[in-house]
């Protein structure tokens, strides 16, 4: 059943605070666009991280958000792409390529991507 719950986003660099009631079955991100307000998006279907947020308070519902691990989710980060609220909620914004780091950074520089494969071209 469809409710209507109070998500606040508090901006961590700026300190602005931004609150809107969200219907429980639609994304946060899009029913914040649909009011006005345009947030942090790439992909928008939970991958890249650039919407991510750390929750303050109350639950999201974010089962398709596939750009962080169940580890991260229990400390608290989310994707507003694909969460949707449970309950009133209240986030804070992350730092550029915080959760995206925290994701991946474990498998930058490793592997066989470390040394440029021997590439050969074609000349005319
Ligand atoms: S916009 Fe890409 S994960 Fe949300």
């Amino acid at each position: 059943m469809k409710k209507k719950f109070k998500v606040t986003i508090r901006n961590k660099v700026t300190g602005k605070v931004y609150q809107e009631d969200v219907s429980s079955d639609e994304y946060i991100l899009k029913e914040f666009e649909k009011k006005g307000l345009r947030l942090p998006f790439s992909c928008r279907n939970g991958c890249c991280t650039e919407c991510a947020v750390k929750i303050i308070s109350g639950k999201l519902e974010q089962r398709h958000a596939m750009g962080v691990s169940q580890a991260l989710k229990d400390e608290g980060y989310a994707l507003l792409c694909v969460g949707k609220a449970l309950e009133d909620v209240e986030v804070e914004t992350t730092y550029y390529d915080e959760v995206y780091e925290l994701q991946f950074g474990q498998f930058f520089g490793q592997g066989s991507t470390r040394v440029a494969p021997p590439w050969e071209f074609e000349e005319d």
